[in-house]
């Protein structure tokens, strides 16, 4: 059967809805579009939904611009703010609303998601599926369901699924198009046979499909997201042992990761984890656990949250050590400012946290990122931005890279020696080459690499010069 007859089989051609047009939902609706579907994307801000509309994409993400493009002129794909129009033109509807950590708890705030799926529900006038994408604390899906039954005049017609996501940022598309699994959280067949149908294109293309009940979707989630977290946080915490006793942490990375059992990915030492996802999930998911009287299972995120920040201090640490013991008044450059390479997303990033400590210490901090000046400015006014790399590390005293972007890992060193004031430079996401940085006369320092060898080659380099 081709995509086209699948599509086109009556029965098995749900129109879709996406509710929530941010990084997940707005990706979720142009790729649909793009595997055929008839979409309608939703959102309460009315200047995303103008902006998608008119065929740009109100973040940073790469492809997605030019799959907006072919989704807007195939005609399958528009955007709206009115929800009496999602409930009439979507069989299936996504929800794709923001989870955020709560104020002043480890939580998450659900009013987002809670709101989305009452206001649809109360329109919905024909059998229809809800169908949960944000990450939520196990039992949600069983709670909103009867929230939704409750308000809706469909009462138990309308149905609730659960269809976890697993995009990264700077991936979605290729993640979202060619997922690693899917994953359907369901309480009927019907549910199923309805998912089945919304994904026709991806399961043809032989993706693995694991079908489960809705309270172990909503945990495959958080338990995937965990597990990254911690695997990140291993290695960082491998990081603490080597600075103690002069280990690399970079070779210690890549013999371990030669283990198939362990494996490479995810093993990648430096500033650690940030972004919208991993350090609010793993907080909320160790707050739901103890809610169910089971937190001492996960009483090991908190460790793996406290690793992860304890990198931050240390990245601190390095640069006033190349300082001279004190940071007030010192120029230092900073060399990205997103949560991680190609995304212009600053929530919780550890680069502007780094940028943010140093800064309350009394050092002239100057920021630079390819795409997250904008955000990172909004959310910390007070830094100072430079549109250029040249421009950032002029006269500087200290570089430190804090997102490792193929921009600065491109930089040659002898060329950026000759543009600042000391050359010193803490790579905190081990991008660098040492030895190139090193033999250009640089003070390079990383986490949870010896200082040692680096100041040796160099004095032995100044002793033979
Ligand atoms: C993460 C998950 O990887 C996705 O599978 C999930 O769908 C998504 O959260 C979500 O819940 O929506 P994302 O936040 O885009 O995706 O970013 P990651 O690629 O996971 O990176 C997270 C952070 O870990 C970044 O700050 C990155 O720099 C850091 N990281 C990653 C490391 O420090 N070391 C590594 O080896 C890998």
């Amino acid at each position: 059967m081709t995509l086209h007859d699948t599509l086109s089989a009556p029965t098995s051609t749900p129109r879709i809805t996406v509710i929530g047009t941010g990084y997940l939902g707005a990706t979720h609706a142009i790729c649909m579009a793009v595997m055929g579907y008839e979409v309608l994307g939703v959102d309460v801000d009315q200047n995303k939904i103008d902006a998608l509309s008119s065929g740009r994409v109100p973040f940073y993400e790469p492809g997605l611009p030019e799959k907006l493009a072919e989704a807007l002129a195939s005609g399958r794909l528009s955007f709206s703010t009115d929800f009496d129009a999602a409930a009439e033109f979507g069989d299936v509807h996504f929800v794709c609303v923001g989870t955020p950590q709560a104020e002043g708890s480890h939580a998450a705030d659900l009013r987002y998601v809670d709101s989305a799926f009452t206001e649809l529900a109360k329109r919905i006038t024909r059998k229809a599926l809800l169908v949960g994408k944000s990450t939520v604390p196990i039992g949600t899906a069983a709670r909103l369901t009867e929230l939704v039954q409750s308000v809706s005049p469909l009462g138990t017609e309308l149905e609730l699924a659960w269809n976890p996501e697993f995009l990264r940022e700077g991936f979605a598309v290729q993640d979202t198009l060619r997922p690693d699994r899917l994953v359907f959280g369901v309480a009927s067949e019907w549910a199923e046979s309805r998912l089945r149908a919304s994904f026709a294109p991806i399961l043809e293309a032989d993706t693995p499909l694991v079908v489960a009940d809705l309270a172990t979707a909503e945990l495959v989630k958080v338990a995937a997201n965990s597990f990254l977290a911690t695997k990140i946080s291993y290695i960082n915490a491998m990081a603490e042992v080597c600075e103690a006793t002069g280990a690399d942490v970079r070779t210690l990375a890549l013999a371990l990761g030669y283990d198939d059992r362990i494996g490479p990915r995810f093993l990648k030492p430096g500033l650690g984890f940030g972004g919208g996802c991993l350090p609010k999930d793993i907080r909320a998911f160790k707050h739901r656990a103890e809610e169910l009287g089971v937190g001492q299972a996960v009483a090991f995120l908190g460790e793996v949250d406290a690793i992860n920040t304890r990198r931050r201090e240390r990245t601190v640490d390095l640069v006033r050590e190349l300082a001279g013991g004190s940071l007030d008044g010192v120029r230092v450059a900073a060399l990205g400012a997103a949560f991680k390479p190609n995304s212009d997303d600053v929530r919780d990033a550890p680069a502007l946290d780094v940028a943010r400590m140093l800064y309350l210490e009394g050092a002239t901090v100057i920021v630079y990122d390819p795409e997250a000046n904008h955000n990172a400015q909004r959310a910390y006014p007070d830094l100072d931005y430079a549109d250029t790399l040249a421009e950032a590390v002029d006269r500087a005293e200290v570089v430190v890279l804090l997102t490792e972007w193929d921009e600065f890992r491109a930089v040659d060193p002898e060329l950026l020696g000759t543009l600042v004031t000391g050359k010193s430079i803490v790579d905190a996401r081990h991008a660098l080459d040492a030895d190139r940085y090193r033999a250009a006369g640089w003070d390079y320092r990383a986490l949870g690499t010896p200082i040692e060898v680096g100041v040796a080659r160099r004095d032995d380099e100044e002793v033979a010069a």
